[in-house]
């Protein structure tokens, strides 16, 4: 049997993980959950525009959509218990991410020839590099991000669990540098979305000429549509108080 074959085929009994291929497919499919994830988030989130008697029962519809969140499975599955699944899959789907695209690029480096050693700042593309940087600015924001709203340890504003639009009003209104943080993180994001869209069409070995603008197309499609929906939020949470709150 030849190296490769020996190669290939240890490779098919550790899994998926172990070869670049399989490596940068997970990336992807990790990838488009999370972009799932905040699609379906941002649009939980328009719901702050619902204002504080969004459902007509005195309550706000961000925070009866938050509670409908924590009832998902039930009378099924006790409290909360889906939604704690869920939140573990995300993470999990985030690990997985961070760790295979950290594992990738200690591959490609490790395979540059050693003279190249010195100067691989100059030899890395500014796609990559600002993967890179934007992985980096994201991954901060979700920490700052769930300091704030989910885990309430943020002492600028005055946390109430069970009352996410009473907190995101209160870390946005009139407050226009949070605004300014959050918007440099969804710029961060967008350009994340637009390049991992693309990458991932190259992956699959579906980025031949006659559909590179239909790519380029959903790519931007989506960037721009999650870009604006979350800019509109910080936005309107910026601009607009509303009486009881
Ligand atoms: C305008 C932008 C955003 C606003 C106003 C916002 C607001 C919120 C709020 C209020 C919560 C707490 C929800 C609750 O307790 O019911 C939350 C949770 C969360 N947000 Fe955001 N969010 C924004 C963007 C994002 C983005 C871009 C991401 C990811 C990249 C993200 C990731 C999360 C995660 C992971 C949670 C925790 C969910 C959970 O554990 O239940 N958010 N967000």
């Amino acid at each position: 049997m030849t190296a490769t074959a020996v190669r290939a085929r240890g490779a098919r009994q550790r899994g998926l993980w172990a070869t670049t291929v399989g490596k940068k497919l997970l990336v992807a499919v990790t990838g488009l959950g999370w972009i799932g994830f905040v699609f379906v988030h941002m649009i939980g989130n328009l719901k702050l525009f619902m204002g504080p008697e969004g459902h007509g029962d005195s309550r706000p519809a961000l925070n009866v959509y938050g509670e409908w969140l924590r009832d998902l499975g039930t009378p099924a599955l006790p409290h909360s218990v889906l939604l704690w699944l869920l939140r573990f899959g995300l993470l999990t789907t985030f690990v997985v991410h961070v760790v295979l695209v950290a594992a990738l690029s200690w591959r490609n480096r490790a395979a540059r020839p050693q003279r190249y050693a010195k100067t691989a700042h100059v030899q890395a593309n500014p796609a990559s590099l600002m993967m890179k940087w934007g992985g980096v600015t994201i991954l901060a924001f979700l920490l700052f991000h769930l300091a704030h709203f989910t885990w309430g340890v943020s002492p600028d504003i005055e946390f109430r669990r069970g009352d996410p639009y009473g907190n995101v009003l209160q870390a946005f209104y009139h407050r226009p540098w949070m605004g300014a943080i959050y918007l440099v993180a969804m710029i961060a994001l967008a350009g994340h979305i637009y390049h991992g869209i693309y990458s991932t069409a190259q992956t699959l070995g579906i980025n031949r000429a006659r559909r590179e603008q239909l790519i380029r197309r959903i790519a931007t499609g989506t960037a721009a549509l999650i870009l604006g929906g979350n800019v509109l939020i910080i936005v309107g949470a910026t601009l607009i108080k509303n009486p009881g709150y």
